[in-house]
């Protein structure tokens, strides 16, 4: 069984559609273990103690230096033994500390087909922002192995999502996450779990 440790900062909904996704039996073989937030407010904690999961916030606020709050983060997943970071819209950047004690072991979901808007400063809205100020008429979402880089790592899965006539940010943004995001999330988890996900040279290769 994997344990899962997901980091969120919002709502999480991303969150939401994993836990789903256990409780259906689209996800086998893997059980979310952790929930931290760097944030006291998100609502993704108050999912997390619905499904009684332990739920903690780490706030960056709360540490005298980034580095004491990265160890925090670090010790948190290690104490509860966690062997995927699912990073579901989690707004901090992980440091290479932590990426080098999970090696193709940290996933995250950005809402575009990457390598197109991500990168630095392309989070949240402003990635569907950037969408339709160039006018593509494709979006999506983009699961990867997180590297030492930002949005860099080897890609898992992708989805393709239209862009429509008279979208906004905030449309788009919640069309990309019902079409695409909160499925192939979990499809990707599942597929991981299940030992479906090998990474060759830098590229990931699906056994299905
Ligand atoms: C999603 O769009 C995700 O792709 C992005 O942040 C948003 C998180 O939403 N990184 P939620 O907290 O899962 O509802």
């Amino acid at each position: 069984m994997l344990k899962l440790g997901v980091l969120v900062s919002g709502g999480g909904t991303n969150l939401q559609a994993i836990l789903d996704a256990v409780e259906s039996g689209r996800i086998t073989n893997a059980e979310v273990s952790l929930v931290i937030s760097n944030n006291a407010g998100a609502y993704a904690l108050e999912r997390a103690h619905m499904h009684e999961i332990p739920a903690v916030c780490i706030s960056p606020k709360s540490y005298e230096s980034r580095d004491e709050f990265h160890k925090a983060l670090l010790s948190e997943l290690q104490n509860h033994q966690i062997d995927l970071v699912v990073l579901a819209g989690f707004l901090v950047a992980v440091p290479p500390m932590i990426v080098g004690a999970y090696p193709n072991r940290i996933i995250n979901i950005h809402p575009s087909l990457i390598p197109s808007f991500c990168g630095t400063g392309f989070y949240g809205l402003r990635v569907h922002e950037g969408v339709l100020d160039r006018g593509v008429k494709v979006t999506g979402a983009t699961v990867h192995f997180v590297d030492a880089g930002t949005d860099t790592g080897p890609i898992i899965l992708q989805k393709a999502v239209e862009v429509q006539e008279g979208d906004t940010p905030e449309i788009l943004q919640r069309r990309v996450m019902e079409q695409a995001e909160w499925k192939i999330l979990p499809e990707a988890i599942d597929l991981i779990a299940n030992g479906k996900v090998m990474v060759e040279n830098g590229k990931v290769r699906i056994s299905r």
